[in-house]
């Protein structure tokens, strides 16, 4: 049986990781006087993720509907595609080496969250592989003058499939960490 925290399986975190996030609730954040610095420019980092992700989903259906021409949607696609694989890796190596140990020493209750945290990025990693492989689709087919609308329909599919994934990885990410921030402040993080 598969493990029921798995990112592909749950819905939130569990009550045993959700012990801070009751002392700092999501709507309380950006009053704390820790908010702004770290927090702040992190949680940042996940909405750009958020906003590539709408912005890709927008111009698929644009293309789709034929809003969009092809050369100018796969030039988007490209440029935004690139820029999301590559700061989405760099997010996650900086999370696993630096952030995720020091976080865990600073509140070893919720240690198994940030387990769960790292094991997230590796669920992910084949996610991107095979969204990576479906711009590219795209891509091949609009650079050679193919109709390239069933690959359009393809990589729409599974961006939404992606979206989903990451949105619960993100969600949950930020209710464990932005929390011990919060009450311990960026010691160790800078
Ligand atoms: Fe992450
Ligand atoms: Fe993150």
């Amino acid at each position: 049986m598969s493990d029921p925290l798995d990112l592909t399986a749950r819905e939130g975190l569990p009550d045993a990781l959700r012990v801070l996030l009751q002392d700092y609730p999501r709507a309380a954040w950006s009053r704390d006087p820790n908010f702004h610095g770290l927090v702040s420019f992190w949680l940042d980092r996940h909405l750009m993720f958020r906003r590539l992700v709408g912005a890709m989903t927008d111009d698929a259906r644009a293309f789709l509907d034929r809003g969009m021409e092809a050369r100018a949607y796969a030039g988007r696609l490209a440029r935004l595609g690139q820029t999301f694989v590559a700061e989405l890796h760099g997010h996650h190596g900086i999370e696993d080496a630096h952030y995720f140990p020091v976080l865990a020493r600073a509140e070893p209750r919720i240690e198994r969250g940030f387990a769960l945290l790292e094991a997230d990025h590796k669920a992910l990693d084949p996610e991107l592989a095979a969204f990576a492989g479906a711009a590219n689709a795209v891509l091949g087919a609009v650079a050679a003058g193919a109709p390239a609308a069933d690959h359009g329909a393809a990589f729409l599919t599974r961006l939404a499939a992606m979206e989903r994934l990451l949105d619960r990885h993100l969600t949950d990410e930020e209710e464990l960490v932005v929390p011990v921030i919060l009450r311990h402040g960026e010691r160790g993080l800078g």
